[in-house]
């Protein structure tokens, strides 16, 4: 080879050691982006002796606040404003008003930080946002002392409705992990919990009226092993599977989210969807003679609730009491996947579709929807619903949310309803695959990486003006088929959560995936991983799963969290520590005709490793090299 050639997988030089003090960061660590921050010189030292004075000490947020501070060590208390006027000039303290004179956004709060004071402005969720900011500068690695930058930060939400979603019919979280969800929800400033509580494969709710419903319908024989899409092998895991909350549960979590401004949605899925409740009660379905179970595998069956007076006098009192412990103004009642093929061959059905003078089956669930939809709205209740439910007609209140795609979104938001955003093709699934890599756990399939939810903007651009008002926000899901540890729950979200938060919150201007990913989430993934969250640990900035040509490739890798670290191999090894840690740029020099496999992993402070990256370096392949 005659002739040298550099490949630059990044094509800039970082110092490592601090690459993270040394990068102008505009948003100052803060996830999800604020509206605007203005830094200013200079640093308030915060210290377990910091003075927090409040003028509202029994506000919600403050009492979250209070809680927060005493774990953490820091604050000498807390300090009633009104009883001492003449302190609130203290120096070395934090103010929290909830009484202020500029206008604020709903919603909204206002941070100043100086040298010797923070003053924190807002109200209800608005304060409760603020104290998250604040937190997160607080944010901090020696207990109880933070520097905060000195800066003014302005701030509110871009949507009303910022959610998060979890299946747990499919499989059970406990309450313990149902609240950890909430925190890191409450961190990221989302605040609708999606609680997808009945499936086909288990009803998780207690219904007081209905024992049946856990007693049978919580409970399945054994459960599907592997990918169920294109497995139809016999293989099932042999083991009985169950789990519900109690009402007192369930009014435990109502009540934690509360105090995080979060309010859950609960699930009741119908009619579709709805093997466990007919396993329990098989007079809710067309053909009740029939041996029901609960669902032992995946899909969509097509064993559905018949809409007859068993099914409905049964689903008004469930919803009674659904309607009693959640309350939240939506209820979510599913909709979507219902196959006709039971109401096809029900002489009730065809008769029902002829008396009411409907279309067709999909006449008779729109009819079916919009029955359940008027005893909701007659307890004061907006129903949400997939967007299957806009086909056959509606009531204009019905919020839809839209999962296959946009386009159901699109259609509802020009009928004038108002819309949930959370397709699948968006990256909004987050069952599907963090990454194209062999080394990802099972998934159900499809691709939802960090960027490409971060690039996914709510408000399609097929709406005009008018109709982009009925977009009310945005949600990810987590369906959890393939998701049967916490671990791996926590893994499929994180840090997914933080790319939903950022366009359910953020300005669309402020947007920046360099800086977001690069910066602000290399900085919160130690956080995450102090308060034991588990979550997918990226791989090295720079290192591809690619092959690239030449014959000198100089390599600059980047670690993509705080305090951790990359080691690598080019003997065709698994890279682990006991290999070469990268501590700057490295050349690799690849001999004429041969390949070098250049593997990377990071290892995250406490052990947590990313998958290893294969990039291949050729010389001797390209066809413009030619002296070959
Ligand atoms: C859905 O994913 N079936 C709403």
């Amino acid at each position: 080879m005659k002739y040298v050639k550099y490949f630059f997988l990044i094509l800039f030089f970082f110092n490592c050691i601090s690459i993270y003090a040394q990068s102008y960061d505009p948003y100052i660590g803060i996830i999800p982006a604020p509206v605007s921050v203005k830094q200013n010189t200079g640093v308030f030292k915060l210290t377990p002796e910091t003075f927090i004075l409040v003028d509202a000490p029994d506000d919600k947020a403050v009492l979250f606040f209070k809680e927060y501070i005493k774990k953490a060590g820091y604050g000498n208390g807390f300090t009633d404003i009104s009883n001492i006027d003449k302190k609130t000039g203290l120096t070395n303290s934090i103010k929290i008003l909830t009484n202020f004179k500029s206008t604020i956004p709903n919603d909204g709060y206002e941070l100043t930080i100086t040298d010797n004071q923070i003053t924190l402005s807002g109200k209800g969720a608005g304060l409760f946002y603020g104290i998250q900011t604040l937190i997160q500068l607080m944010d901090s690695k020696k207990a109880g002392y933070a520097t905060l930058q000195c800066a003014v930060i302005k701030d509110n939400p871009r949507f009303a409705y910022r959610g998060m979603h979890l299946d747990v019919a499919r499989h059970f979280f406990d309450v313990n992990f149902i609240k950890k969800y909430l925190d890191v929800m409450a961190a990221y400033k989302l605040n609708y919990f999606h609680w997808h509580l009945t499936d086909d494969q288990g009803w998780r709710i207690e219904i007081k009226k209905y024992p049946k419903l856990t007693e049978i319908g919580s409970k399945r024989a054994q459960t599907k092993v592997g990918n169920a899409i294109g497995n139809d092998s016999d293989l099932y895991d042999n083991t009985p599977y169950s789990g519900f909350y109690t009402q007192e549960e369930i009014k435990d979590i109502v009540e934690y989210a509360d105090k995080r401004y979060i309010t859950v949605v609960p699930e009741i899925e119908m009619p579709g969807h709805s093997l466990a409740a007919i396993a329990s009660y098989p007079e809710m379905s067309c053909h009740p003679n029939i041996p029901y179970k609960v669902s032992e595998n995946w899909g969509v069956t097509t064993d559905v609730l018949c809409p007859n007076d068993a099914t409905y006098r049964i689903l008004q009192d469930v919803l009674s009491e659904i309607v009693s412990l959640f309350p939240g103004k939506y209820v979510h009642i599913g909709g979507d996947e219902c196959p006709k093929d039971a109401w096809r061959a029900s002489e009730f059905c065809q008769q029902l579709i002829r008396d009411q003078r409907l279309r067709d089956e999909n006449g008779l669930q729109s009819y079916f929807i919009q029955q359940i939809q008027k005893y909701l709205n007659a307890r004061s209740r907006t129903i949400i619903g997939w967007d299957e439910i806009l086909e056959g007609g509606l009531a204009s209140n019905a919020v839809v949310m839209s999962w296959r795609g946009e386009a159901g979104g699109i259609a509802a938001a020009q009928l004038n309803h108002d819309v949930i955003m959370t397709p699948n093709s968006g990256g909004l699934y987050f069952d599907h695959s963090q990454s194209k890599s062999p080394q990802e756990p099972l998934s159900i399939g499809g691709y939802s990486p960090l960027w490409k939810i971060y690039n996914y903007d709510p408000v399609p651009v097929a709406l005009n003006a008018e109709q982009q008002k009925h977009i009310i926000g945005v949600q990810a899901n987590l369906w959890t088929e393939y998701i049967a540890t916490n671990a791996k729950a926590e893994y499929m979200l994180l840090p997914r959560l933080l790319a939903l938060a950022e366009i359910a919150w953020s300005p669309k201007g402020n947007k920046d995936y360099i800086n977001f990913s690069e910066q602000r989430v290399a900085r919160h993934l130690p956080r995450l991983d102090a308060q034991g969250y588990d979550y997918r640990v990226p791989e090295a900035i720079g290192a591809d799963d690619t092959t690239l040509y030449g014959e000198t490739f100089k390599v600059v890798l980047k670690e993509p969290m705080q305090g951790a670290k990359i080691y690598y191999t080019i003997d065709g090894y698994t890279p682990r520590e006991t290999d070469f840690l990268y501590t700057k740029p490295i050349t690799v020099t690849v001999p004429k005709k041969k390949r070098i496999d250049l593997q990377t992993v990071t290892i995250s402070p406490t052990g947590k490793r990313s998958n290893v990256t294969h990039t291949y370096l050729e010389n001797g392949v390209m066809p413009d090299f030619g002296d070959k």
